[in-house]
């Protein structure tokens, strides 16, 4: 084991996802943080690199003094990659940077806060080979990966429409904002994009009806509203074109009372339609007209699923696994990418520079076809 080294950006104290990240990062086991530049206020990023317990001398004030004195340091000593955990507008510059200075990059979702600036990355990893995997979670799941496996095989037929939502309610209140750091930078065009829920999670849904039947979106008709008062979106939804004919409709909103983080999916072929949601992750219902439902299960033990996603189950049969291993097998498989091992077959088993400027690509879309009144917007 030769796990790699890398630094984080963001995940600071009081920061949501970071932790999330160093924990998936640990769990896939071939991950050691070394260093972290973990927040954009210098004493507060010290602070955090204590309390992670990352050498102080390896803890940096700023992303751009990590980047030059990790780069100055032995090549068998200095990081290997960064994680991008910060606010949406700072995902580009430190992206950016850090392919320049030699590192890949696993960075969260939406790729950048704007399609120019999604578009800056790419051109950075074309220019310098270096590697991204962005960290779309719900792909991680063995039976979102065994769904995609099951309409890839062609026995269900073509995929006639898929249904995906993706609701919160954390803020249906216009008193959610106050205080709520995650929530004053979501709701800020200059820090998120010019897209709010779309662009948060309507991008997870996105890249989930991708994922699962293998086809792009290729046009869609979006209405995105708002609670009064707010700048950007809340809440929307759209009717989608995929690029192999299905249809299909998204509703991505965190206004839907009640509703603590409902991902859900269905993907209806010509012959069987299949159903997944987070909330209960370790099943999956095929649903048949002239026959019963099929469960499947997830767990290291059922021998029906194919063999890469038994082998990235770890806890023995009937034990569930979750969100955490989920975000993990991402981190595993971006690791072994590193090392020059990557998966077999058409699933590097992280999202790629291609898959996410397909989300910055659904942002935009979305948000031109509402502003035009909801027409129709190709990707
Ligand atoms: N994959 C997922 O399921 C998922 C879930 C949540 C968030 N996200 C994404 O993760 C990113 C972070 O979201 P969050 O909710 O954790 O935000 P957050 O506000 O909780 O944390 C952001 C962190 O970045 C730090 N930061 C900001 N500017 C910085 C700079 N210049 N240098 C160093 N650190 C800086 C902040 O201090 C903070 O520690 C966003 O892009 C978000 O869309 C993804």
């Amino acid at each position: 084991m030769n796990p790699v080294r890398y630094g984080m950006i963001g995940g600071g104290q009081g920061a949501f996802i970071g932790g999330v990240h160093r924990t998936a990062a640990a769990i896939a086991g071939n991950w050691r943080l070394v260093a972290g530049a973990f927040s954009s206020t210098p004493a507060k990023a010290k602070a955090s690199g204590a309390e992670i317990g990352v050498d102080p001398a390896r803890t940096y004030g700023s992303w751009a003094e990590m980047l030059e004195r990790e780069a100055a340091l032995p090549p068998e000593i200095r990081i290997e990659a960064v994680s991008i955990v910060t606010p949406n507008h700072m995902h580009a510059p430190p992206a950016v940077a850090a392919m320049e200075a030699g590192f890949d990059v696993i960075i969260d979702k939406p790729l950048a806060d704007s399609l120019a600036n999604a578009q800056a990355i790419a051109g950075a990893a074309a220019r310098t080979g270096r590697r991204i995997g962005v960290t779309h979670t719900y792909t991680g799941y063995p039976l979102v990966k065994q769904a995609r496996r099951l309409v890839a095989s062609g026995d269900f037929g073509k995929v006639r429409r898929v249904a995906v939502k993706y609701t919160q309610d954390w803020l249906s209140r216009a008193s959610d904002l106050a205080g709520n750091k995650q929530a004053e930078w979501r709701t800020d065009p200059a820090r998120s994009g010019d897209a709010g829920a779309f662009g948060d999670i309507g991008t997870h849904a996105a890249n989930l009806v991708e994922f699962i039947t293998g086809q792009r979106i290729a046009s869609i008709c979006a209405e995105l509203t708002m609670l009064g008062g707010r700048r950007i979106d809340d809440d929307g939804a759209a009717l989608l074109r995929l690029s192999g004919g299905g249809r299909g409709t998204l509703t991505a909103s965190q206004v839907c009372v009640g509703d603590i983080n409902d991902l859900a999916i269905s993907v209806y072929c010509d012959e069987a339609g299949l159903h997944w949601r987070q909330q209960e992750p370790n099943t999956l219902r095929v649903g048949y007209r002239d026959r019963p439902d099929e469960i499947w299960h997830a767990g290291a033990n059922r021998a029906y699923l194919a063999g890469d996603i038994l082998a990235i189950q770890r806890t023995p049969g009937g034990h569930p696994e979750g969100y955490l291993e989920a975000f993990a097998n991402i981190y595993a498989a971006f690791g072994n990418a590193i090392r020059g091992e990557d998966a077999a077959g058409d699933e590097p088993g992280f999202a790629t520079m291609d898959d996410a400027i397909a989300g910055m690509n659904f942002i935009r879309a979305s948000l031109e076809s509402s502003r035009g009144g909801a027409v129709w917007v190709d990707l």
